[in-house]
């Protein structure tokens, strides 16, 4: 019995004498950490430690990680480069909003991915390069927002609630005979008034508003023409008793005989195209 309590004192002691030795050299040692530097759940994006949610929650800037992780991002004190996994930077312009394919969301700024998601929205029926995939012109991000050259750019990330600025360009404003456009976006009906774009102009619908979590809120018809049958004649002074499949004989340059939209580009760019046929 005594034997064993000797036997169990020396290992206690042993054991204890390790660590004591050990947290003794910890000051002078750098030892490799057991956990990371940044603690758990750094890397996954499920986590409420995530890298990505700290730089949000500091109005997004990336650069707060520049002091350790080096000013090009690529490694600094830290030795751990963010262009292994961000191969074109932290700041390149898709890295918080957008996707492999274009910089506009989806994903939006919190993840969003659907068209009927706030955030996310119509950005794509309005600018697919895919010309199949839309009816109208592309609508370019200066017409919607402040125009942003750069991610320092003091047009980006100009406010401190992770929100989109909306500040319509000329194309939304161009006024045509008796009607003056005045763009305005509602964010809490996610509403579009008052512009050109959406029948803001002579013999349009100009009480039209456009939802841009909607999808098919703006069909055929609902810019100009008749909303419930979906036929896009004009009212107003334009020519009337014309049909779908009859508007190319003087706007030929835009649609044919089928009722199709053939050149997107000149649909919705501000400029009625009609006696022409190229
Ligand atoms: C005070 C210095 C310091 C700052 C500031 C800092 N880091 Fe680090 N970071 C480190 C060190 C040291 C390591 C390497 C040790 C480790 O992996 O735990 C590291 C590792 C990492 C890793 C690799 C983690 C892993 O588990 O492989 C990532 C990713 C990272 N940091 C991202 C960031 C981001 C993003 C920021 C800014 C929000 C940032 N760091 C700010 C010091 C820093
Ligand atoms: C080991 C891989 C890895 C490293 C290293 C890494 N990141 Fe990330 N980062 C990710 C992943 C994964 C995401 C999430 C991507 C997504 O959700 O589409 C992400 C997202 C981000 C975002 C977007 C945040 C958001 O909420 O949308 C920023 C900004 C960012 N990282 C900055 C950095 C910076 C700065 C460093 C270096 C200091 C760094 N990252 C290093 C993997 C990494
Ligand atoms: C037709 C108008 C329009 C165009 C064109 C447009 N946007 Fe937007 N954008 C919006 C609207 C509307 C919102 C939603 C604002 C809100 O809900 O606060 C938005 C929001 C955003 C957001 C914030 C997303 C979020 O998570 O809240 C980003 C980032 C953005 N747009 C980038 C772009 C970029 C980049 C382009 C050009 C490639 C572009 N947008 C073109 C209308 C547009
Ligand atoms: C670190 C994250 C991050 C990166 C990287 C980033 N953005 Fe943004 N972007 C945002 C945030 C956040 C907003 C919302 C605006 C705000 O918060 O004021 C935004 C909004 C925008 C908008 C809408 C206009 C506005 O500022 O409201 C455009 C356009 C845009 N970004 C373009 C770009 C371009 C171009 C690049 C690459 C040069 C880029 N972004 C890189 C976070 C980022
Ligand atoms: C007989 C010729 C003719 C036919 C057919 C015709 N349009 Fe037009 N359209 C015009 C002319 C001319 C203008 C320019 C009127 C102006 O500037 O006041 C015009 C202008 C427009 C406009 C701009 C708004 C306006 O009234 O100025 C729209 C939209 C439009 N047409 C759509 C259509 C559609 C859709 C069809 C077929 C359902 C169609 N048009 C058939 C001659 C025609
Ligand atoms: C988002 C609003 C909107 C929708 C939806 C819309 N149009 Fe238009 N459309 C316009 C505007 C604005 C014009 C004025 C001329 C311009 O800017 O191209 C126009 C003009 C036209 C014209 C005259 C030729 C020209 O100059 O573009 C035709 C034809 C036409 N639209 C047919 C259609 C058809 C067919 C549909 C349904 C597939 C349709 N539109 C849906 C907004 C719209």
């Amino acid at each position: 019995m005594k034997k064993i309590f000797i036997f169990y004192s020396l290992i206690i002691l042993t054991v204890f004498g390790f660590i004591y030795g050990c947290s003794e050299v910890k000051d002078n040692v750098v030892m490799a950490p057991t956990t990371s530097f940044h603690g758990e759940g750094w890397l996954n994006p499920a986590s409420t430690n995530f890298h990505g949610k700290t730089i949000a929650a500091d109005n997004w800037n990336p650069g707060m990680c520049k002091s350790c992780h080096g000013a090009d991002y690529n490694g600094g004190t830290a030795q751990v480069s963010c262009l292994t996994c961000h191969e074109n930077g932290p700041e390149s312009c898709n890295t918080c909003h957008g996707n492999d394919n274009h910089i506009y969301p989806p994903k939006s700024l919190f993840g969003n991915t659907l068209n009927t998601q706030t955030g996310v929205g119509a950005h794509d029926k309005h600018m697919n390069s895919d010309t199949t995939q839309r009816f109208t012109a592309v609508v370019e991000c200066e017409e919607c927002h402040l125009p942003v050259s750069s991610f320092s750019d003091p047009n980006h990330i100009a406010n401190t609630n992770s929100t989109a600025t909306l500040v319509f360009g000329n194309l939304a404003k161009t006024v045509t005979e008796g009607v003056t456009p005045n763009p305005t976006w509602d964010k809490g009906t996610q509403t579009c008034s008052g512009t050109y774009c959406h029948g803001n102009f002579k013999n349009g619908n100009t009480t039209n508003t456009a939802n841009f979590i909607t999808p098919n809120s703006a069909g055929c018809g609902t810019c100009h023409g008749n909303p419930t049958t979906g036929n896009p004649l004009p009212g107003g002074t334009h020519p009337q008793g014309w049909t779908l499949n009859k508007c190319y004989l003087c706007h030929g340059a835009v649609i044919n005989s089928a009722g199709v939209i053939i050149n997107q580009s000149r649909h919705v760019n501000g400029a009625v195209d009609f006696g022409v046929n190229n």
